[in-house]
């Protein structure tokens, strides 16, 4: 009985989707993933950069398949037909954008949207969700996502004055990633200072989840440097 039920609804489902796609099709545009031609568009799978900064993508179907870009917009004079050959001529940077170059020759805020504007980092660049530290102490809590969308900064209002945009940067310095520095006005201490923020000085384990904290987070017993 159940699992007839659920035939029904598999097939109830797939008629369902039929008829979203005849109607697609009717209107002229089919889905996407089922037109997406690699011989036309270029690569479907995301082109991902971690040098210098971790999580920035590239999509050729953005760029072909919905912009309409020819392949030789970009290659090769901007970029060679080699996922990664761009890091190693060492200034595939925001400032090198600016410049015009790589990017930045379409995306200067004419052509494309510009690499310069604050509500458009994300466009590229993703921030993990929940950065735990546990240096000096162990452990410190960090939530990009409550930061960015609910207090509604941008990722210029701590990349890269407060924070490089490499987790464990500031870890490595953990005799000047401290409690002083904060009450002086770096790090998270920028904000926290009792005026834009609750002060460093002030409620403690709102920030410092502790041992157990961290237990929770990440399951008990778990051994530093284990898997
Ligand atoms: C808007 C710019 C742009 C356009 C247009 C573009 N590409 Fe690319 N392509 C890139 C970038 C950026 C890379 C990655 C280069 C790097 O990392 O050094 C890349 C890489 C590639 C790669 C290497 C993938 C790999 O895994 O090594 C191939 C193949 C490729 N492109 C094919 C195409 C084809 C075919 C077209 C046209 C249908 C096209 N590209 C259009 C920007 C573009
Ligand atoms: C040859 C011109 C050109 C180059 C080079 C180029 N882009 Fe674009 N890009 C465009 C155009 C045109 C659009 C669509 C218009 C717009 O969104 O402003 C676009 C859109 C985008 C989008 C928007 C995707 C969305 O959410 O709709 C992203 C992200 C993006 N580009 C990233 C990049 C990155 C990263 C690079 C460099 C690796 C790059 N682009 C290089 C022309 C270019
Ligand atoms: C059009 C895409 C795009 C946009 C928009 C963009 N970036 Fe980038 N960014 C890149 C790419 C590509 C790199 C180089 C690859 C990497 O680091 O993995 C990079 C590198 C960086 C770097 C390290 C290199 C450097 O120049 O110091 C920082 C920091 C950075 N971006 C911050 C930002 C901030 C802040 C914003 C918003 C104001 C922003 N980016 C907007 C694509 C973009
Ligand atoms: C309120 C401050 C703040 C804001 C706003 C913020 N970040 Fe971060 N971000 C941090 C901190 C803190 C770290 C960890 C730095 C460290 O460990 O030294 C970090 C690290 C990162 C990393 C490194 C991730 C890794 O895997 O190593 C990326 C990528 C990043 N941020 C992207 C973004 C983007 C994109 C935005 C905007 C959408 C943004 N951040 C907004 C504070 C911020
Ligand atoms: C660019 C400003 C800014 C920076 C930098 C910043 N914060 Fe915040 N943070 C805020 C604001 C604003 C709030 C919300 C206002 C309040 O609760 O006083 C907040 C709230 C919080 C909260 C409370 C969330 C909750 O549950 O209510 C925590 C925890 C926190 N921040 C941790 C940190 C840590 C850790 C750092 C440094 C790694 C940091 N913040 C850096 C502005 C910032
Ligand atoms: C806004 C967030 C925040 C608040 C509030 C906060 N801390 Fe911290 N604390 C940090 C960060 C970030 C570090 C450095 C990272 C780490 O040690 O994991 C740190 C490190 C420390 C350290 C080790 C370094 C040092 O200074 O000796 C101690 C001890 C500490 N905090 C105690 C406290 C006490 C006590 C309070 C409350 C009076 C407090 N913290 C409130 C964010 C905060």
């Amino acid at each position: 009985m159940n699992l007839s039920k659920k035939v029904l609804y598999t097939i109830g489902f797939l008629v369902s989707v039929g008829l979203l796609f005849s109607v697609a099709g009717v209107s002229g545009s089919t889905p996407a993933e089922e037109e997406y031609d690699e011989d036309t568009y270029g690569p479907s799978e995301l082109m991902v950069w971690n040098t210098p900064v971790p999580r920035v993508t590239f999509s050729h179907k953005v760029h072909t398949m919905d912009a309409g870009l020819d392949c030789d917009s970009c290659h090769d004079d901007l970029f060679e037909m080699e996922s990664g050959a761009v890091v190693d001529k060492g200034d595939f940077t925001m400032q090198s954008f600016t410049d015009g170059n790589y990017c930045g020759a379409c995306h200067d805020g004419d052509m494309a949207f510009s690499t310069d504007s604050p509500d458009m980092c994300s466009a590229c660049h993703s921030a993990p969700n929940t950065i735990v530290f546990t240096k000096p102490v162990k452990a410190v809590i960090f939530d990009h996502k409550m930061h960015v969308e609910d207090m509604g900064f941008n990722c210029g209002d701590c990349h890269s004055d407060l924070f490089k945009m490499h987790i464990g940067s500031a870890e490595e310095n953990p005799d000047a990633f401290i409690m002083e520095a904060l009450y002086n006005g770096e790090y998270c201490g920028a904000c926290h200072d009792g005026d834009s923020a609750f002060a460093s000085d002030t409620r403690c384990t709102t920030c410092h989840i502790g041992v157990m904290g961290f237990d929770r987070l990440f399951g008990h017993g778990e051994k530093k440097g284990g898997h």
